[in-house]
């Protein structure tokens, strides 16, 4: 029997129905914003992965380090048969997790990145002979069909990308990830911390503009996949911290006055000199703000690691 199975709730067409729902909404919206899940086709999921490397995004390095230190600790608080990790792209740091896990049956990335998910289970497979996998490409904002499967399951949602979602959409997400805990599951939740602006700002805006080539890779999307005539060069990236809501924004900005055809639309949507796209907030966290927003899902916050330098958290919750 095959170890790997790949169930696709995103055929292409509804995909491209969806990105094509949310570019009408988003760019006759005023401010024009697009969502962030349409960064990752194969080229943005790479170019993701890049920025994963770079010196000025510590994100990763900083989860990385907590997972590398407490993958024992975590491993045997949850007692996982079962991982379901949702957005979990390359799925490079839960290896770390894995390898702590030997009773571990079966893991169920969950992401709308085809491309990350069979490239992930390509190398776990290869690595673990006793693992099955079964990906779901799928979007984890919408109810998930998750196979039956051994308890107890642990859910993972690394990398900050919650940050990623407005808090009206973190707290519907939570609520669904409670309401997908049995008694004994638990969830690992990794958040980017408050910090400095400049060093926050750095991590988006990198000087070997990693960053603004992915920001910009959406607009190759939507030229793509709704025959559209956008010009990447025609936009600057732009990232800016909002200091009350503590939260990054990154935005295209018109560099002069244009007007972009979205033929799959029969749309022509207007760009002033100066306007903005707001394509990704992500938001940082405190231990606070976390507890209470687990609290609001009906979660315990039961454990709280940050890396050595407290720049990012890896947070335990249980069903409360
Ligand atoms: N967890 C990994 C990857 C983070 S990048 C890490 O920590 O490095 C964010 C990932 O979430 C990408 O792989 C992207 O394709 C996926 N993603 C973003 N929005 C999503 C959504 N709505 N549903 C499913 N996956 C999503
Ligand atoms: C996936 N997510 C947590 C990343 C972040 O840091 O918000 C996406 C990203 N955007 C720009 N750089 C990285």
């Amino acid at each position: 029997m095959s170890r790997f199975l790949m169930t696709r709730t995103l055929d292409e067409n509804s995909a491209e129905a969806a990105l094509g729902a949310d570019v009408l909404r988003g760019l006759t919206s005023e401010p024009k914003t697009l969502p962030p899940k349409w960064f990752y086709d194969t080229r943005g999921s790479e170019l993701f992965e890049q920025i994963t490397r770079l010196p000025e995004y510590y994100p990763t390095r900083a989860e990385r380090e907590i997972l590398l230190a407490r993958a024992s600790e975590i491993a045997a608080a949850s007692g996982a048969r079962t991982l379901v990790e949702l957005g979990s792209g390359s799925s490079e740091k839960t290896r770390h997790l894995i390898e702590a896990m030997p009773a571990l049956d079966l893991y169920v990335p969950v992401d709308v990145s085809a491309s990350a998910l069979e490239g992930a289970a390509e190398t776990l497979l290869a690595e673990h002979p006793g693992l099955r996998v079964h990906a779901l490409l799928a979007d984890f904002t919408r109810p998930l069909e998750l196979p039956e499967s051994p308890g107890p399951r642990l859910v993972l949602f690394l990398g900050g990308t919650i940050g990623n979602l407005l808090p009206g959409e973190r707290a519907g997400f939570l609520k669904a990830v409670r309401a997908m805990l049995s008694p004994g599951d638990a969830l690992l939740l990794g958040t980017d911390l408050v910090k400095d602006e400049a060093t926050l700002v750095a991590a988006y805006d990198d000087a070997a503009g990693v960053t603004a080539e992915f920001n910009r890779n959406v607009l190759a999307v939507i030229d793509r996949e709704l025959d559209a005539d956008f010009h990447a060069a025609d936009f600057d990236h732009v990232a800016v911290w909002d200091r009350e809501r503590e939260w990054i924004e990154m935005r295209l900005r018109a560099r002069h006055d244009l007007s972009v055809k979205i033929r799959a639309l029969d749309l022509v949507v207007p760009f002033a000199a100066g306007e903005e796209i707001r394509t990704e907030v992500s938001a940082k966290f405190r231990q606070d703000g976390v507890r209470a927003e687990l609290a609001a899902a009906g979660l315990e916050l039961t454990e709280w690691w940050t890396d050595a330098a407290g720049r990012f958290a890896l947070s335990l919750a249980t069903a409360a």
